[in-house]
C-alpha cells in the first residue's frame, strides 16, 4: 500500500498548496496576492520551511465540524532573507477569510515561541476577519496568547507587523505591540471597530479608508510606520528593513566592512544648513551627507513629520539617527513628536543600535493645543527614553538648540556620550530678543531710548552667551568641529563608543510616563 499512500500524500499536499481555485480569484480579484505569494516575495528563494501544513481545527459548533480545511488558514514557518534567518506567519483569507481559530491561533503561538527560542526576527503578516465567530471564547483566547507573547519578545526579538488586508477587532492590538507596522494603500485597514459598527453605535457615516486606511495610521494615529502603494515594495521594504536590524537583543547589528569614514570630509554640508537660525532645509539631507552612502530608511515619515527617525549606516556600523526637522514646524517638539522619537529611541537601545542625534530645535510647541494634549507628558517619554538609553548616544548640534528642547535632544545632562557642535550653534536657555525682554525689562521700560538699548542688550548677551564656546568651555559640547566633518567625527565618536557597557542597577521595570 505504500506507493498508493505516497500518491495520496503528494495530491493532497499539492491540493493544500494550491488553494481553493475560486477564493484564490476572488483574493486576485481584489487586487490582494495569496499568504504563499507574499513569502514568496519576502522570503529567499526556496528557503521556506513551513510547519504545521496539516494542521486543522477541532471544533465542532455551528457546522464546523464538516468544514476542516488543513493549514487552518495561517502559513508558517521560517526562512531566511538577505540569507538572515527570520520566523513568519501569512494570514491566509482564502481560508475562513483569514480568520483566527484555536489551530490558527496555536500555529502562530508556535512560530513566536520559535523565533524568540532562536533569536531571530518575527514577521507576521495580516489578512484575516479577525476572531473566528464560530470558535467563540477560544478564538479570543488565541489572541490573548499572541500578545502575550508579543509582550514577551518585545526588546528580545524585532517584531515586524504587516497589514495586507483587514485587521480589526483585538487583531488590530499585535500590530500595535510590534516594533514596526507596514500598511499598503488600499489593501490594508485597521481598526477596532467597522464602519458598520460606528453606524450602528454612533450613527457616524464613515468608509473603511476614511477610517482606518494607511494614510490614516500613516499620518495621524502613527499605528503605521510604513506606508505603501503596493504589495511588492511593502515586501521589499521589509527586507530592507530586515537587514538593518539584529536578529535578537544579545546579537550586534548586521554591519558592513568599514567604508573610511572616518576621514570623509563632506563639503556640501555647511552650504545645506543656512546660518539664519528661522531658515528651514530638510535635515534628511544632513543625515544623507552623514550615513553611508546617503542611504538610510526612515521610519514614520509621513506622522509628526516635525522630528525625523531613520535607520542607516556610519562606517558600516548601524546606526539610529534622531533629527529636528526645521522644514516642518519650524522643527519644534510637540506631542506627537515627542512619542515618535521616544519609541524610536527605545527601540534602537533595546536592540543595541547606536544613536546619533542631530539637533536643530527652537523649543516645544507653545499653545492650549499642545499643553491640554498633554505635551508635558508626552514631552517626558522622549526624556526618560534618551536618560534610559545605554548605547552609544552622539549628538550633534547643527543650529540651535534651546530651553528644554536642548535638554531633551540627547544633551550631555542626560547621559549623551558625545557631544559635538558647529561653530555657527545658538546654545541657550532661550532666544536673545526674548531674553533680553525678560531679565531686562524695567531697564528697557524706563529707557529714553528703549530700542537703541534692546540691541546693545541683544549683543551682549549674544557675545557671552549665544555660541558653542560657552558650553564647550564647561564640558556639556566635546568639540567644535568644522561643518564639513560632522561625517568623519560622528564615525570616529562611534568606533571610540564600540564597546561601551553601561549596567543600570536591578529593578523590575522603569515607569515610563505613557
Ligand atoms: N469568523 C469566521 N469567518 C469569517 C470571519 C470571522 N471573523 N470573517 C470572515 N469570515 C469568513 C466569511 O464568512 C467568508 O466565508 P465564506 O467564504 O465561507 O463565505 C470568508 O471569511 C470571506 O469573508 P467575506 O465577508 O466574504 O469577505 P469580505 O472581503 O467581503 O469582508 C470582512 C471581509 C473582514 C470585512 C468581513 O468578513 C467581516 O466583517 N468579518 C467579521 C469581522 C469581525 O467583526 N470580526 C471579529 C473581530 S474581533
Amino acid at each position: 500500500p505504500m506507493p498508493v499512500l505516497r500518491e495520496e500524500h503528494g495530491r493532497l499536499r499539492r491540493r493544500i498548496l494550491a488553494g481553493r481555485r475560486e477564493q484564490v480569484d476572488r483574493q486576485h480579484s481584489l487586487g490582494k496576492r495569496t499568504a504563499r505569494e507574499r513569502l514568496d516575495l519576502l522570503l529567499d528563494e526556496g528557503s521556506f520551511v513551513e510547519v504545521d501544513i496539516y494542521r486543522r481545527h477541532r471544533a465542532h459548533t455551528l457546522g464546523m465540524a464538516e468544514q476542516r480545511p488543513h493549514t487552518d488558514g495561517v502559513v508558517a514557518g521560517s526562512g531566511t532573507i538577505g540569507g538572515r534567518r527570520v520566523f513568519v506567519y501569512a494570514q491566509d483569507f482564502t481560508v475562513f477569510g483569514g480568520s483566527l481559530g484555536e489551530a490558527h491561533a496555536e500555529k502562530i503561538h508556535k512560530v513566536m515561541d520559535l523565533a524568540v527560542e532562536n533569536g531571530a526576527p518575527l514577521i507576521g503578516i495580516n489578512d484575516s476577519g479577525g476572531a473566528r465567530i464560530q470558535e467563540g471564547v477560544m478564538s479570543l483566547d488565541g489572541y490573548g496568547g499572541i500578545f502575550r507573547r508579543n509582550v514577551q519578545a518585545s526588546g528580545v526579538v524585532p517584531q515586524i507587523s504587516v497589514i495586507l488586508g483587514p485587521c480589526a477587532g483585538g487583531a488590530a492590538y499585535s500590530p500595535a505591540l510590534a516594533d514596526f507596522t507596514f500598511m499598503v494603500r488600499d489593501v490594508a485597514r485597521m481598526y477596532l471597530t467597522g464602519p458598520d459598527v460606528v453606524r450602528a453605535v454612533t450613527g457616524q457615516e464613515v468608509g473603511h479608508d476614511e477610517l482606518g486606511g494607511a494614510d490614516v495610521h500613516g499620518r495621524r494615529t502613527g499605528v503605521a510606520a510604513f506606508v505603501h502603494d503596493d504589495e511588492e515594495s511593502c515586501l521589499e521594504d521589509v527586507r530592507y528593513l530586515v537587514s538593518l536590524l539584529p536578529g535578537n537583543n544579545m546579537e550586534p547589528s548586521p554591519a558592513l566592512p568599514p567604508c573610511g569614514a572616518t576621514t570623509d570630509v563632506r563639503p556640501r554640508l555647511p552650504e545645506i544648513v543656512p546660518v539664519e537660525a528661522s531658515k528651514p532645509y530638510d535635515m534628511r539631507t544632513v543625515l544623507a551627507e552623514i550615513v553611508d552612502d546617503g542611504e538610510f530608511l526612515e521610519v514614520y515619515e509621513g506622522w509628526a513629520r516635525n522630528v525625523v527617525c531613520a535607520l542607516g549606516r556610519v562606517d558600516g556600523e548601524v546606526v539610529g539617527a534622531v533629527g529636528n526637522q526645521p522644514m516642518v514646524l519650524a522643527g519644534v517638539l510637540d506631542a506627537d513628536a515627542a512619542q515618535k522619537a521616544a519609541r524610536f529611541v527605545r527601540f534602537c537601545d533595546a536592540f543595541g543600535i547606536p544613536l546619533v542625534t542631530l539637533v536643530d530645535v527652537p523649543g516645544f510647541l507653545p499653545g492650549t493645543d499642545q499643553e491640554h494634549a498633554g505635551i508635558i507628558r508626552h514631552g517626558a517619554k522622549l526624556l526618560y527614553a534618551y536618560c534610559e538609553a545605554t548605547v552609544p548616544r552622539v549628538q550633534v548640534i547643527v543650529r540651535k538648540a534651546y530651553g528644554g528642547a536642548y535638554i531633551v535632544m540627547d544633551s550631555r545632562s542626560i547621559g549623551g556620550d558625545l557631544s559635538l557642535a558647529w561653530p555657527t550653534n545658538e546654545i541657550a536657555v532661550m532666544g536673545a530678543e526674548g531674553a533680553v525682554n525678560v531679565i531686562h525689562r524695567r531697564e528697557l521700560a524706563a529707557a529714553n531710548d528703549p530700542d537703541g538699548l534692546r540691541s546693545e542688550l541683544v549683543a551682549e548677551y549674544t557675545a557671552q552667551l549665544m555660541h558653542p564656546y560657552f558650553a564647550a568651555e564647561r564640558g556639556l559640547v566635546d568639540d567644535v568641529i568644522d561643518p564639513a566633518d560632522t561625517r568623519a567625527a560622528v564615525a570616529r565618536g562611534l568606533a571610540m563608543l564600540r564597546n561601551k557597557r553601561r549596567q543600570p542597577p536591578p529593578r523590575k521595570h522603569g515607569n515610563i510616563p505613557l
